[in-house]
């Protein structure tokens, strides 16, 4: 039977319901997280849940609980599941109330839940490399807030799936932000950049582990915004996200990429990814 946490306790997934005035549902009132679990073991689990912390306290909550006590909730959940390759999916509401845009009186709950999915790594795409489209970013300018607020980004998405594509590049007046659901980087000359972590991007995780690879393989980085021009006239272009890991993009627009093949850099990254999570995750864990 699939397990779920509800708000601190394992349950029975089927026997969870939403309540139609959690906030979560009726707002979108509340933050969440995706966090990589590989051969049983989260994936920088403590960098996700101290954005989640800071997530919930730019929208004016408090976690139910400590990253502590959710990490030790968490690796539970993982075991009685038997996750093995897959993401748990975390999200906090602001709990359950009448209706009301004002926030709820400070004694309301907030809902907590979180559950595993399979999944595993998207070797073939990263292999090849896949296309995308460029779109308008039309999102609010908080966009460091991991909040359950997606439709701009699931109407990009959707419409570079409709256009056959893997991922939508956003853009403010030419200015590249993000994907609708990673971050995006160029190489030119050998020198990475990626937009610097402002409140127009999401700083992701997979984009700090890319800098800290980075930093100790000395390669060049520059956390700077670059335009859709060079952006398509990049050498390189590639996106990095938890479920994404570090994928090449050999197509924008219907335009080739440099060589429209996964470039020489965007390789070499994808391998030093594949040794950190070797070297956090190679050991299975007990209950595997
Ligand atoms: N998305 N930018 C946006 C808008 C995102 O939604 C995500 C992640 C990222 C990459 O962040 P990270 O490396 O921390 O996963 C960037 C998750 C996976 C999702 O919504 O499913």
């Amino acid at each position: 039977m699939e397990k779920i946490i509800y708000n601190g306790k394992l349950s029975e997934r089927a026997k969870i319901k939403v309540d139609i005035e959690d906030r979560g549902y009726q707002f979108g009132d509340g933050v969440y997280e995706v966090i990589r679990v590989y051969n049983g073991h989260l994936f920088t689990g403590d960098e996700h849940l101290q954005r989640l912390m800071e997530s919930a306290e730019s929208i004016g909550m408090k976690l139910p609980y400590s990253i502590i006590e959710i990490k030790t909730q968490l690796n539970e959940l993982i075991r009685v599941n038997q996750l093995s390759s897959g993401i748990i999916y975390l999200q906090v509401t602001r709990g359950v109330s009448q209706r009301n845009h004002l926030f709820p009186s400070a004694d309301t709950v907030p809902v907590f839940i979180a559950y595993t999915r399979e999944m595993q790594r998207p070797t073939a795409a990263m292999e090849k490399g896949v296309s995308a489209i460029s779109v308008e970013d039309i999102r609010w300018l908080r966009c460091d807030i991991k909040s359950l607020n997606l439709l701009p980004n699931l109407l990009a998405k959707q419409k570079a799936s409709e256009a056959g594509c893997f991922e939508a590049i956003q853009h403010r007046n030419g200015v590249v932000t993000e994907g609708s659901s990673s971050n995006v980087s160029i190489v030119v000359d050998g020198i990475i950049k990626t937009h610097p972590a402002t409140n127009l991007i999401l700083n992701g995780i997979t984009r700090k582990v890319m800098l800290e690879i980075c930093r100790q393989n000395n390669i060049e980085i520059k956390e700077e915004t670059f335009t859709i021009e060079e952006l398509l006239q990049a050498d390189e272009v590639f996106l990095t996200g938890t479920t994404t890991e570090i994928m090449p993009i050999i197509e924008i627009d219907k335009s080739k990429i440099g060589n429209g093949t996964p470039g020489t850099i965007t390789k070499q990254l994808q391998r030093y990814f594949k040794e950190k999570v070797a070297e956090c995750c190679s050991v299975p864990t007990k209950a595997q």
